[in-house]
């Protein structure tokens, strides 16, 4: 495996330009800063970039897959010029790209921008996760911009590649507003798993894209508003798990909201006042004993592979055997080496026996906890439930029915 292969040429601020960001205004809005990775050789290429709200920030992450036959780019990212640039090189050794999937029905940040990569590659087939729902005004597909007549639905339409890959359904889970799907996809030539939102690997060390800029990890390294933000690795570590806590939580356990009174006195401090530093605005508080909330969730040497806590709370806390069945299947994928999700760290080592134990690990702790770090999800789980948004049997939609697909 080699590191990173990121060029050294300049860029220019065109080459990193996302003018579509206002469609999902999210950190760091409309430049992307990419990593490009070989994460196999000759197989398996990562681009990453991140993406967040208030500087709580995760990579996102695109695969581009050698079929035998040419390029499969898993999870859509915005292609900007240097995102495609280092594409065409791939293109050039490798051979077009012959498909573009977009694997989730519901993972927004996955789908935004599905319509310009589409552009760029104009003679790539689509394939899409069954399932496709837009919110609150649901769209046909067509009207954001996916193109009709070159996109196929996976499982209804068949699926791409079959001599080089496995695809392997985790849902339909019925969430209410629309499902939970995605397609996982198994490259056999590489060993690779390739998911989306359905595991996550983590790690105690800053993802290596927060080296091109480490403000999010540094600006929440921080425990108040009028502190400067100061580089350091012990500051970007602390800075990472609080961010890994954010996204894994949305509201953890040891987080406050100061008052604003407390807020604006600590704010526009001198060496604060610009947007960078959100002109020292901080809204949060982190009570003692946070950082031991972590441990279940980070790794050290090994990234820890885990259902993300969001998604075990509130899109699985009534259907864990759905979840705990996907594991078996993709515990069945012969040989298979590497996870490859869409989020936090990726390659990792994953096998069958690493799915088996998980699984197991599943099967005896207590699944969807309401309490610690989990009260907040567990209180808007309870609210949707309670008001009618999410309904008490996930599965009572698709049983019997053809909508599986
Ligand atoms: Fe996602």
């Amino acid at each position: 495996m080699t590191g990173s292969q990121q060029s050294l040429k300049k860029l220019s601020p065109e080459d990193q330009a996302w003018p579509w960001w206002p469609l999902l205004p999210l950190y760091p809005y409309g430049k992307k800063r990419t990593l490009y990775r070989e994460i196999i050789p000759g197989q398996l290429w990562t681009f990453e970039q991140v993406q967040g709200l208030y500087y709580v920030a995760v990579p996102v992450r695109l695969t581009v897959v050698n079929t035998g036959q040419g390029l499969m780019l898993f999870n859509p990212l915005p292609p900007t010029n240097e995102l495609k640039s280092s594409l065409d090189k791939l293109v050039s050794t490798y051979g077009p790209v012959l498909s573009i999937v977009l694997p989730t029905a519901s993972g927004l940040e996955h789908k935004i921008s599905l319509p310009a990569l589409a552009r760029a590659f104009p003679k790539a087939d689509l394939w899409v996760c069954p399932g496709q729902w837009t919110f609150p005004i649901p769209f046909p597909s067509s009207w954001i911009g996916i193109p009709a007549g070159r996109t196929k639905v996976l499982l209804k339409d068949g699926l791409p590649h079959e001599e080089s890959c496995e695809w392997i359904s985790l849902g339909p889970i019925d969430i209410g507003l629309g499902r939970f799907q995605e397609i996982a996809c198994y490259h056999k030539p590489s060993k690779a798993l390739l998911v989306t939102d359905a595991l996550v690997a983590i790690n105690s060390d800053p993802p290596k894209i927060f080296d091109f800029d480490p403000t999010p990890l540094l600006f929440h390294a921080r425990d108040r508003g009028d502190e400067l933000l100061e580089d350091s690795p012990e500051n970007r570590r602390k800075g990472w798990a609080r961010l890994v806590l954010f996204a894994s939580f949305l509201r953890p356990e040891k987080l406050k909201i100061p008052p604003l009174f407390e807020v604006l006195k600590n704010s526009f401090k001198p060496g604060l006042r610009s947007p960078t530093a959100h002109f020292g605005v901080f809204p949060f508080e982190w009570e003692e004993g946070w950082m031991a909330t972590t441990k279940d969730l980070l790794g050290n040497r090994e990234s820890l592979v885990q259902i993300a806590p969001v998604l075990e709370r509130l899109v699985f806390p009534r259907a864990k055997e759905s979840f705990c069945s996907w594991l078996e299947n993709i515990s069945r994928l012969r040989g298979m080496r590497w996870l490859v999700s869409a989020h936090f760290t990726a390659p990792v080592p994953f096998s069958s026996r690493g799915a088996i134990k998980l699984k197991n690990q599943i099967k005896k702790r207590n699944w969807a906890p309401s309490e610690g770090n989990y009260s907040f999800l567990d209180a808007v789980d309870k609210t949707l439930l309670k008001q009618g948004v999410v309904p008490k049997d996930p599965l009572a939609k698709f049983r019997d029915s053809d909508l599986r697909d």
